[in-house]
């Protein structure tokens, strides 16, 4: 029996863009999810979530690592499937390293990471590697995607801050869907796309200074802005609006979407710890799932 396990993410600043080469900042969370193999004449998943694409991006993980056994996969999972939590890439992580415990492989993180992206490719058609990265690795980095090797940095963070996800769990497309729909809005209207561009890489230049100064109010401003352009490309929901607006009418210091949007989740900055149970009690109450975190 090999065990493993992977760890939720949240797409800080940069999601969508990043797939075009702008860098992304990503921050690791500590909820996880824990994959259990055993060997079987066939293969099967148990999980409230199983879904037939789950096994073929298993499938794509094996022949990677040239595995040919089966095995029951048992997934145990601390947070919600396509919620921009990056559930996928951590089942992914869990499940390669739940192989290398069962044949003592004793892969690296890096094997490990790029391993996962085998099935995030299954699964999102063309993802950067941010979230089986930070599924990987956990902790806050800027990730660029790049040919020939992705670019990443370890973020360092100047003053802790709490931050609050909410889930609406309402996404009624997948993520290769929206990352499609965006590119096809983009090509309709390029030269606006452009300017769209621009301001988002001069939104996460600035963030990555806010972050590394500790200065949160630039920060929360920031997000606000980052928001605003995802709604402009068209990837926001009554539900992400209804949260993000909640949070910033309970003097949160920004708020915005956190990965591929159209529903899924939104992340808020705090103003301090009290401050961050406050929204996340009325967030809860508006009946979404809730992800409290410190980030230092
Ligand atoms: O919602 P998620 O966890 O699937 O995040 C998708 C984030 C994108 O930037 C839209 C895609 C990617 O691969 O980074």
């Amino acid at each position: 029996m090999g065990r493993g396990i992977g760890y939720a993410k949240t797409i800080f600043f940069g999601e969508h863009f990043v797939v075009y080469g702008i860098p992304a900042i990503g921050i690791g969370l500590s909820k996880k999810i824990e994959v259990e193999i055993e060997k079987s004449s066939y293969m099967k998943i148990e999980s409230n979530h199983a879904d037939a694409n789950l096994l073929k991006g298993i499938e794509a993980i094996k022949t990677a690592i040239k595995v040919q056994d089966n095995f029951i996969v048992k997934i145990k999972s601390e947070i919600p499937m396509r919620s921009g939590l990056g559930s996928s890439a951590a089942i992914s992580v869990a499940f390669v390293r739940a192989i290398s415990d069962e044949y003592k492989l004793n892969l690296s993180d890096e094997q490990i990471s790029s391993y996962a992206y085998e099935s995030e490719k299954i699964y999102h058609g063309t993802p950067s590697g941010t979230d089986n990265t930070l599924a990987t690795f956990g902790g806050a980095i800027i990730f660029q995607k790049r040919e020939g090797g992705n670019l990443i940095t370890p973020l360092k963070i100047g003053k802790p801050f709490h931050i609050v996800i909410g889930n609406t769990d309402k996404r009624k497309s997948s993520t290769s869907e929206i990352i499609a729909a965006v590119k096809s809005r983009k090509e309709k209207n390029p030269e606006i796309y452009e300017y769209f561009f621009n301001a988002e890489k001069k939104i996460i230049e600035f963030a990555i200074k806010a972050i590394e100064y500790g200065n949160l109010e630039e920060l929360g401003e920031l997000m606000n802005l980052n928001h605003g352009i995802l709604s402009a490309i068209g990837v926001s929901s009554k539900e992400n609006e209804d949260i993000v607006q909640t949070a910033r009418n309970m003097d949160a210091l920004g708020a915005k979407i956190t990965g591929a949007g159209c529903g899924g989740s939104c992340v808020i900055l705090a103003k301090n710890e009290k401050n961050a149970e406050e929204i996340a009690n009325e967030i809860k109450k508006m009946g979404y799932f809730v992800i409290s975190a410190m980030v230092q």
